[in-house]
């Protein structure tokens, strides 16, 4: 399939499931999980902090590491990728479906965003459940307003189920599209590595944005080998001003 007729595709599709990774905020200067080469990426890998294990064994550091990126997501700006895809919700039914905590899709203006993995301004009470928003200067642990116990990142670690009414509502937004588009996920973390599959399976047009090919690339009718920016660029065209 070339370019023309995917662009044609995305402009009359009655539904679009969109699907993103870290790759789409890579060009926003948030370092994705696998290429990352610098300070806490470089030293533990994700299984290692990105877990309860890790957490029960030293919350500190699990926290710092967490307080960190919060204060890198929070200073980052949505990039035209962003941007294209909240401009082209408001003409199709488009939802996107993310794998990201930094909340970019929103600030770029995207109403229906799926958050698989939580997200990373906020914390969860450890008692209680309790969830409320970190304060760009908070100290890490954060209390709990309601019962003052501790609270925890409010993200999906390795080892833990997505919340399932999302869950759903993802699988859901995948079987039903007309097109779907994969943008920035290596594909390797289960089960939103095959969200993309699934719509392809349910007759979707399937197309991945990724400069590097990965297991879901095989699947795609479309590969779009750039970055997210170019990528979207050269697919969305006059969204993506
Ligand atoms: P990864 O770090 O695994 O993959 C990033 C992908 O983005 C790779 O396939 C890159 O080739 C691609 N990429 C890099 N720069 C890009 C750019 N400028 N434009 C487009 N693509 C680019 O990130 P995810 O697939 O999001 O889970 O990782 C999935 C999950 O694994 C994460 O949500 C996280 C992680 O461990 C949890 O923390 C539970
Ligand atoms: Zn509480």
């Amino acid at each position: 399939m070339n370019l023309e007729i995917a662009k044609n595709k995305i402009n009359t599709a009655a539904r679009v499931a969109v699907l993103t990774g870290a790759g789409i905020s890579a060009e926003s200067g948030i370092p994705t999980f696998r290429d990352a080469q610098t300070g806490y990426w470089a030293r533990f890998s994700p299984h290692e902090l990105a877990s309860p294990v890790a957490y029960e064994k030293n919350a500190e550091l699990v926290w710092q590491w967490y307080a960190e990126r919060f204060i890198t997501c929070q200073t980052a700006q949505p990039n035209a990728a962003h941007t294209a895809l909240a401009a082209l919700e408001q003409r199709t039914a488009l939802t996107v479906v993310t794998q990201n905590v930094d909340q970019l899709h929103q600030r770029a203006g995207s109403q229906n965003v799926l958050e698989l993995h939580g997200n990373i301004t906020t914390a969860r009470c450890e008692k209680c459940s309790h969830v409320q928003a970190l304060s760009p200067d908070f100290v890490p642990p954060p209390i709990c307003q309601k019962c003052a116990s501790r609270m925890r990142p409010n993200v999906v670690w390795f080892g833990e189920l997505l919340p399932r009414a999302i869950l759903e509502q993802a699988w859901k937004t995948f079987e039903q599209c007309e097109v779907a588009l994969v943008i920035g996920t290596s594909s390797l973390v289960e089960p939103a590595a095959s969200l993309g599959r699934i719509a392809k399976e349910s007759g979707a047009l399937l197309i991945e944005v990724n400069p590097e090919v990965t297991p879901l690339s095989k699947y795609a009718d479309l590969r779009v080998s750039s970055s997210a920016i170019k990528g979207l660029g050269a697919l969305l065209g006059e969204y993506s001003r």
